[in-house]
Parts: structure tokens; sequence; C-alpha cells
């Protein structure tokens, strides 16, 4: 065995996603934010192309954020679905986390890659941030949703087609117990094929 299985299986399977509101007030620093990004940079990538992509906000920084996305929940969300309460929560997210991280995709010039791998390339890149965030007893909260891929949001964070936004990820260390994460067995999601 290379490296210890138990350690790896368990950073795995203690990642959760725990709501920015559920933070401790306590500070992420700016080298935790960099090793989380450092990790992210060793995801596989078909072709080379490293499409992950990353603008930082903290301090006013991270106001200025919260506030161009509590606007873009405004404008995408639904009249029968908008809730003042989540427009709220968005809008004070500034005061709950250190950073707010804007993950995208960066298309690949010559759009060789079907943009679907460059996609999932981020998803792992981010997967790789989460597992690092879980080794510091962070968790690294990935925010998605109407506000996120509003194409007036992308404008403002500068990033124009086909470049795509994909979410928000805000790293924090939860309040209280750890959480229990939840999954249906791994079995009924395989099937099996020997001849
Ligand atoms: C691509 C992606 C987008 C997500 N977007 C949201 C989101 O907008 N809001 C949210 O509450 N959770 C979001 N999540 C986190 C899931 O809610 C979370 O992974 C799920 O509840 C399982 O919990 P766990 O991560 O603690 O195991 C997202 C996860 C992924 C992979």
């Amino acid at each position: 065995m290379k490296f210890n299985l138990t350690d790896v299986q368990n950073v795995i399977r203690e990642r959760r996603s725990v709501r920015p509101e559920q933070f401790k007030p306590r500070k992420v620093h700016r080298d935790q934010i960099e090793a989380l990004i450092e990790g992210a940079n060793w995801a596989p990538t078909h072709g080379q192309t490293e499409p992950w992509r990353f603008k930082v906000y903290t301090e006013s920084g991270l106001e200025f954020l919260q506030v161009k996305l509590a606007e873009a929940y405004l404008r995408t969300a639904k009249e029968e679905s908008f809730l003042q309460s989540k427009y709220d929560r968005i809008r004070n997210r500034y005061l709950c986390a250190s950073a707010g991280i804007v993950v995208y995709m960066k298309r690949q010039a010559s759009e060789k890659i079907p943009e679907i791998e460059e996609v999932l390339a981020v998803g792992c890149a981010v997967q790789n941030m989460s597992l690092i965030a879980t080794s510091y007893g962070m968790s690294l909260f990935w925010s998605s949703g109407s506000a996120v891929y509003d194409p007036q949001f992308a404008e403002e964070m500068g990033i124009a087609l086909p470049d795509r936004v994909l979410g928000v990820l805000y790293p924090g260390y939860p309040e209280g117990e750890w959480p229990e994460g939840r999954r249906q067995f791994w079995m009924t999601k395989v099937e099996w094929f020997s001849e």
C-alpha cells in the first residue's frame, strides 16, 4: 500500500457540505485557500487543458460578490418561488464566510476536448479542494443555482462564454459537531459483467 488506505477513506467519507451560516467565526487564511487551489491544480485533465479557474473574493470583495449574487437571484428567481429569506441569506453571506471562490471552466481555444469533459475536470478539481479542506477540519460549501448561472453575473465577474461559471465555494470551519453523511449503499449503484 503506497498510502494509508484508512486515512484516505476517512477523508473521503468525512468530507461534508456545511452552509456558511453554520460556520464558526474562525477565519480561513490565505495560505489555506492557496493550499486548496494548489490541490485543485492536480486534478485529472484530458489533453492537459487544466480548465479550472478561480476568482477569490475576501474582505470587502466578498461583500461585493454577495451583492452581485443577491442581484442575480432577484433577476433569475421565478416570481412564485422568490424568497426574501433566501435573498437576505445570499446578501449577508459575507458576514459568515472568510472567502467566496468563484469557480469556472476556461474553455480550450480549439474546443477539441468535449465541453462535458472540461466541466468534469473542474468537478474533480473542486473535489481535491474539498478533501484538503476536510484535512484542515473545514468544509468547502459548493453553492450553485440560478444566480450562479446567470449570464449577467458571469459578465460582472469578468467571465464570458464559452467559459462557464460552475459555482461559488465557501471554505469554513463548521460550528458544533462534525455532521454525519448519508448515502445509499454503494452496491445498489453497480452492475458487474464477468462474461
Ligand atoms: C455541483 C454541485 C453543486 C451544489 N450546489 C449546492 C447548492 O447550490 N446548495 C446546496 O445547499 N448544496 C449544494 N451542493 C452540495 C450538496 O447539497 C451536498 O453535496 C449534498 O447535500 C451531500 O452532502 P455532503 O456533501 O455533506 O455529503 C452542491 C454539490 C455539487 C456537487
